[in-house]
């Protein structure tokens, strides 16, 4: 856990902020996975852990923003948990290292809730994403759950995401930490990324490092020679010469920061010639983004030159013609570059993307495109110093899209569709890296993965 001033300042600041009623905040509760005694791995709720800090299940955190009163509702674990899971330190222990005195036991929170409803009082909590927490806020607060999302708070989820999406020493050295662990992940990917190795040896052993330093994985793990499916899970491919594999990973902090990497490789550890060509393309797109990372920049300029820089590489190969500008206006390149640039990241990898994505990455200057492609944009917003974010450009050859776009005469003017088929057993190329707004420009997290045409071929060769 950070200092206990950590968390004692983020909820004044909270509190400063949303001025009225009370804020609760339901951690999670352990998830049955087969049955009721075999659970899915916990996992704290990250709003839960910014304000609260306390990572164990069963737990709920109140902030009267009137008194300026914080409580955590939790019970001490009873002899038949110290049986099956062993010790652990009482409720006042926890609410000593997040500065809390009032440590109540669970029932008191519906006597206060009660209470405050009884009195007219504001209650702000965020949309809840989990069946269980839907279920408790039901009867805590006598609202249906299919009409929870429509009583959310949005003073409430503004606040939390303008501290949240700010991040402070600690949190930058816990998620650099990761980026550490995504580094041992990625070079030994790229070490077993031979013919013949079925992917998902490759996919359990980075998630097996993840684990060893405290992990789990930040979201599953993204490992595949069929990298055209941008977040393809399935990992049963023997592994081909001629072929690239994607991998997209990143690890957990024991503090639940994270990490997400993604790194591209010939399988057999040589680029041919026509995956150079593509993949020096996305890893220009992925430097000049990051060069262009500074404080006041929209995100959305800075996917938008990813675009152009994909659409002029495949310009050059062929593969797409006319003008570069009008190209990207009309949307072309998202045949082969579907998705946006990147996302903020801290203790969710796409962070607070349970507080509404559109919250998070958007606000009363930039709004959403429709436009396929940009639509898929997550972090559109002027960027300021302390964010951290993706940088995340991709090239990717999707048959099935590639046949819609073809028949449907879609951007002909862009698109030599000949010459794109040619492409279809291509797979995809993403390079990601996970990059801080300094107040100047940008700090590029972590031990420097290798990325280069030169770097990658001579990691390879070192082998396992
Ligand atoms: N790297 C996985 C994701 O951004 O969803």
């Amino acid at each position: 856990m950070f200092p206990k001033e950590v968390y004692i300042n983020r909820r004044k600041e909270l509190t400063n902020s949303v001025k009225n009623g009370l804020i609760l905040f339901p951690g999670s509760t352990e998830v049955p996975y087969n049955y009721r005694a075999n659970t899915y791995l916990f996992r704290q709720d990250s709003n839960f852990l910014y304000f609260f800090g306390v990572n164990n299940p069963g737990l709920f955190g109140v902030i009267d923003t009137d008194n300026g009163e914080d409580y955590l509702f939790g019970d001490d674990i009873d002899i038949d948990d110290i049986i099956w899971m062993g010790e652990l330190p009482k409720m006042t222990y926890y609410g000593d290292k997040i500065g809390i005195k009032n440590t109540l036991p669970t029932f008191k929170l519906d006597e206060i809730i009660k209470k405050a409803l009884s009195q007219g009082r504001k209650i702000h909590f965020t949309t809840p994403y989990r069946a269980e927490t839907k279920i408790h806020l039901e009867s805590l607060l006598g609202i249906a759950i299919s009409d929870l999302d429509k009583n959310v708070s949005l003073d409430l989820i503004k606040a939390v995401v303008n501290l949240r999406s700010v991040k402070d020493k600690f949190e930058i050295e816990e998620i650099e930490r990761t980026v550490d662990v995504a580094y041992k992940m990625h070079t030994t990917a790229m070490k077993m990324a031979m013919p013949g190795t079925v992917e998902r040896e490759i996919a359990g052993t980075i998630e097996g490092i993840a684990l060893s330093h405290g992990g789990p994985v930040s979201f599953q793990v993204i490992l595949s020679m069929d990298g055209q499916t941008l977040h393809n899970l399935n990992h049963d491919k023997v592994l081909q010469t001629g072929r690239m594999m994607v991998t997209d990973a990143g690890a957990e902090s024991p503090m639940r920061y994270c990490s997400d990497i993604t790194r591209t490789v010939p399988v057999g550890g040589v680029f041919n010639k026509r995956q150079k060509d593509i993949y020096e393309i996305v890893l220009r797109a992925n430097t000049e983004c990051i060069k262009m990372i500074k404080p006041g920049i929209f995100y959305k300029e800075v996917h938008l030159h990813a675009a152009k820089v994909i659409a002029q590489g495949l310009k050059d190969v062929g593969i797409m013609k006319g003008d570069v500008d009008a190209a990207v206006a009309a949307g072309a390149h998202a045949l082969f570059y579907p998705h946006g640039l990147g996302h903020m990241m801290g203790l969710d990898v796409h962070d607070m993307e349970g507080l509404g994505e559109n919250f998070v990455g958007y606000n009363e200057t930039v709004q959403r495109s429709e436009q396929f492609g940009l639509a898929f944009l997550r972090l559109a917003r002027k960027l300021k110093p302390g964010f951290v974010l993706t940088v995340e450009p991709g090239i990717y050859f999707i048959p099935a899209l590639i046949d819609i776009w073809k028949k449907e005469n879609k951007c002909t003017d862009f698109i030599n569709f000949d010459i794109a088929e040619t492409y279809k057993d291509f797979g995809g190329i993403r390079i990601e890296d996970n990059v801080l707004v300094t107040e100047t420009g940008y700090r590029v997290l972590g031990k420097p993965i290798p990325k280069t045409v030169v770097e990658i071929e001579e990691i390879m060769k070192q082998g396992v």
